[in-house]
């Protein structure tokens, strides 16, 4: 651990004495140290111990319901920590009917999911994403009981503060590691984007990109239509459909089966005019290269296609938003364009710091005495 802070600490030299001093001090409850933030993102204070633990928890399939999928099923450390298939997979005998999303940089936001539905903290993720039928499905309070039948988790929950493993408590260790998933060697952030790149950046203002996707996230925090093709998959295929159905069942949505539209937004702040219908929060672009396909059901498949996409003045969609226009870019201006957007992107985390790759027991010892004993 003293060797993962070292190394992490070194790039930022400014806060080498702060960290260190931090680190000493926490070292009853594991040691803290600080994430390199990327340029304009605020510094994150990560207790090491806790996000360890969290980590352990993220790659561990045992905290699905039949204990055959973990968070790293759909979120793949190769791919941003988002998935490859245009919607993502679900809980096994469900599919899903939105595109995974990458989970780099997620602890800097504070509204999550494509329609903005939970805008509290990532505890509250991490909790919907366990328990719900097609992610997980998982109740907690069996989860609980399975994680103390790992001696190793004890050993952990301890050295985190936690004392005996608890619901609550892996809410917490899951949302501390995922703080640790920072962007990293970003061009844009370092000052060494290329002279295509900075063409793009001028280009992303002069044509309003930036009017949504503004600030160090590049988003607004808003949800807006932009004319997203529906992903027909979701109900040509039963097994997403069922997903759907379920989703849109329990959030209260107007005639739910036979509903063929992703209602977005409208799921969360239902306008009687229905005038957010099919409106999708303003995503951050930073890591692109990393979480292809895009878009909220995965139907743009490249950064030159997301390009097209908006200089055909986006899709047809009676909510559009008024922004969405053709905006008559040059060869030129797209192919910098798609660098700047590339420009926003780091490098993969997939190390040993970011990955468990230990084995998880098949087995536990029978616990002595287990009468007598208190977890
Ligand atoms: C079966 C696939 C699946 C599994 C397993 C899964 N997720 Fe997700 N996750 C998704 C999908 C799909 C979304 C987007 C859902 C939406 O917008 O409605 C998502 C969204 C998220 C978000 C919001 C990101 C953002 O920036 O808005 C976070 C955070 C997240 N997941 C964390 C986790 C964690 C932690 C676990 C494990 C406890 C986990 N996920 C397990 C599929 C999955
Ligand atoms: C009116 C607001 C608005 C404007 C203007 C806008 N965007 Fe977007 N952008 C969005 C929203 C909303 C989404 C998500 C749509 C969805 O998921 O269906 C999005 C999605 C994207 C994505 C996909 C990200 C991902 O992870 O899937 C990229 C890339 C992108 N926009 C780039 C741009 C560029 C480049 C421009 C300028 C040419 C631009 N945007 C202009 C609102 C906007």
């Amino acid at each position: 651990m003293v060797k993962i802070l070292a190394k992490r600490v070194s790039r930022q030299k400014q806060l080498l004495a702060a960290s260190l001093a931090l680190a000493v001090s926490c070292t009853l409850v594991g040691m803290s140290q600080v994430a390199s933030a990327a340029d304009g993102l605020p510094e994150l204070e990560i207790n090491e111990a806790k996000a360890e633990l969290g980590k352990r928890l993220f790659f561990d399939k045992r905290i699905s319901g039949d204990a055959a999928i973990s968070c790293a099923t759909c979120h793949v450390p190769e791919n941003g920590y988002a998935h490859p298939d245009a919607l993502s997979p679900g809980y096994p005998g469900n599919g899903h009917f939105r595109n995974s999303i990458g989970l780099i940089n997620t602890a800097q936001k504070s509204i999550w999911l494509h329609d903005g539905r939970l805008g509290t903290n990532l505890n509250d993720v991490t909790r919907e994403m366990i328990t719900e039928d097609y992610i997980m499905n998982m109740d907690m309070r069996i989860m609980q009981e399975r994680i103390k039948q790992d001696p190793k988790y004890l050993e952990m929950f301890e050295a985190a503060g936690y004392g005996e493993p608890s619901n609550g408590s892996v809410r917490k260790a899951i949302p501390e590691y995922l703080k640790t998933l920072a962007s990293k060697g970003v061009p844009y952030d370092s000052g060494s984007m290329s002279d295509s790149a900075k063409a793009g950046q001028a280009v992303f203002a002069e044509k309003g990109c930036s009017s949504c996707h503004s600030g160090a996230m590049f988003t607004d925090g808003k949800a807006h239509n932009t004319g997203v093709p529906e992903n027909h998959d979701i109900w040509l295929d039963p097994m997403n459909h069922q997903a759907f159905i379920a989703f849109t069942m329990f959030q209260g949505i107007e005639n739910y089966m036979a509903l063929k539209r992703d209602p977005g937004a409208h799921t969360q702040w239902k306008k009687a005019d229905l005038s957010n219908m099919g409106t999708f929060q303003t995503p951050s672009l930073r890591e692109l290269t990393q979480t292809a396909p895009y878009m909220h059901n995965g139907m743009i498949a490249t950064l030159e296609d997301v390009v097209d996409f908006y200089n055909a003045g986006g899709g047809e969609d009676s909510n559009k938003d008024a922004a969405m226009r053709p905006l008559e870019m040059t060869d030129q201006e797209k192919s910098d364009l798609v660098a700047f957007l590339e420009s926003l992107s780091g490098e993969a985390l997939t190390g040993p710091e970011y990955v468990w790759s230990e084995a998880y027991p098949d087995e536990y010892p029978v616990i002595e005495d287990w009468l007598n004993q208190s977890n």
